[in-house]
C-alpha cells in the first residue's frame, strides 16, 4: 500500500474528528519519519509493514481522541519542538500570545509558575540570549518533562525547576552569590563580619498560564481534554484561584517595574485584571488572541 492509499484510508476513518484529514498527514509523515513539509513527496511509496502497522494503531488512537501531540510525543510550541507526555498539557497555540506579549520589552530573570512542559519558560529563555529562569509545578513528573525539554532545547544551564505550590517553590536561600542581596538587607557599620541572610529570589517577569477551567464547565469540553491532566486544567473551583493566590503573592518576588502576566480563560479578563490593581499593580492591560477573545493580563509592578 502506498502513502497516498493510507492516507485516505485514515481521513475515512478520521472522519469524525475535528481536524481529523489535518491529523492524519501529521501522523503519516511521523509513521515514515519524514518532515511534514516533505511528505507529498513520499506519498507514492510503498509503506514498508511496519510504517503501515505503526500508522494504523495511531489512527487507532486519534479515532478514540488521543491527542495527536501524546501520540507522537512532542509539539510544536513557537518554532520550537517539545517533549510531550500525558503529565503535561499540550502546549496551546494561544499560549504564543503571552510569549509574544512577555517579548515586547526586556527582562533577564523570569518565574514562570506552573511550568508544565517549561514550554514558556524555556521559550522565553530561548529568546533572550543571557535571561535566566525558574520554573515551578506541583507535578514532579512535568517537571521532569521541562527539565529534558530544557536539555534538549540547549537551555538547561540557564533554568532551574522546582517543585512546590505557585511562589512557596522558589528556594530561598540563606546566603548567595548568585541572588542580588536587597539594599534594606546589606551588612553594614558594626555588625558581624559574616551574617547569612534569607535572599529572597526576584525577577523582573513572572509568567504563569495556571489551571482556569472552573470545575462546573470540566464535563462540557472536548474529549480530547480527558488525556490531559486534570490538575493542568482546573482549580476544582471557580477557575480564577490561581490568580488569587499568584496576585496575592507576587510582592516578595517582583522587582519594581517588574512585569506579572498571565494566560486567562476569554471570559476572565475584568476578574483577573481587578485582582491585579487591588493588588497595587500598574499599567494593567487585557490583551486579545489572534481570535480576538481576551487571553493575556498583564500589570507592572510600581517604581
Ligand atoms: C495550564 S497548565 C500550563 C502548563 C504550561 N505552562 C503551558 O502553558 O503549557 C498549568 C500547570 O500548573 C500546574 N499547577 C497546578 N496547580 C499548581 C500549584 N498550586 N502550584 C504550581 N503549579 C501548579 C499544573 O501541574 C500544570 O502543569
Amino acid at each position: 500500500m502506498t502513502g497516498a492509499q493510507a492516507l485516505a484510508q485514515a481521513v475515512a476513518d478520521l472522519a469524525a474528528i475535528d481536524g481529523g484529514a489535518r491529523d492524519a498527514r501529521v501522523l503519516l509523515a511521523h509513521a515514515l519519519g519524514v518532515d511534514r513539509t516533505r511528505l507529498t513527496l513520499v506519498l507514492d511509496d510503498p509503506m514498508t509493514p511496519g510504517q503501515l502497522g505503526a500508522f494504523q494503531d495511531m489512527i487507532t488512537r486519534r479515532a478514540g481522541h488521543t491527542p495527536v501531540s501524546q501520540i507522537i510525543g512532542s509539539r510544536e510550541f513557537f518554532g520550537r519542538r517539545f517533549i510531550v507526555t500525558p503529565d503535561v498539557l499540550d502546549p496551546r497555540p494561544e499560549t504564543e500570545t503571552l510569549i509574544a506579549t512577555a517579548l515586547e520589552k526586556p527582562f533577564k530573570r523570569v518565574l514562570d509558575l506552573g511550568t508544565g512542559s517549561g514550554c514558556i519558560l524555556i521559550t522565553l529563555l530561548a529568546e533572550r540570549e543571557g535571561a535566566t529562569g525558574l520554573g515551578t509545578d506541583t507535578c514532579n513528573l512535568a517537571l521532569d518533562v521541562a527539565r529534558a525539554n530544557a536539555r534538549a532545547l540547549g537551555l538547561a544551564d540557564r533554568c532551574r525547576f522546582y517543585w512546590g505550590d505557585w511562589y512557596a517553590a522558589v528556594p530561598v536561600p540563606e546566603v548567595s552569590d548568585d541572588w542580588q542581596v536587597r539594599d534594606d538587607e546589606r551588612v553594614s557599620g558594626y555588625g558581624p563580619r559574616t551574617r547569612t541572610l534569607p535572599v529572597v529570589p526576584r525577577f523582573d517577569l513572572i509568567v504563569s498560564n495556571p489551571p482556569y477551567i472552573a470545575l462546573g464547565e470540566m464535563d462540557a469540553l472536548a474529549p480530547e481534554l480527558s488525556y490531559e491532566p486534570h490538575n493542568a486544567l482546573t482549580d476544582g473551583g471557580d477557575g480564577l484561584a490561581a490568580y488569587r493566590a499568584i496576585c496575592a503573592g507576587f510582592g516578595p518576588h517582583l522587582l519594581p517595574k517588574g512585569r506579572l502576566m498571565v494566560e486567562i480563560g476569554p471570559t476572565q479578563g475584568r476578574a483577573v485584571a481587578d485582582m491585579m490593581r487591588a493588588a497595587g499593580m500598574e499599567s494593567v492591560e487585557i490583551r486579545p488572541d489572534l481570535d480576538g477573545r481576551d487571553r493575556v493580563v498583564m500589570g507592572q509592578n510600581p517604581a
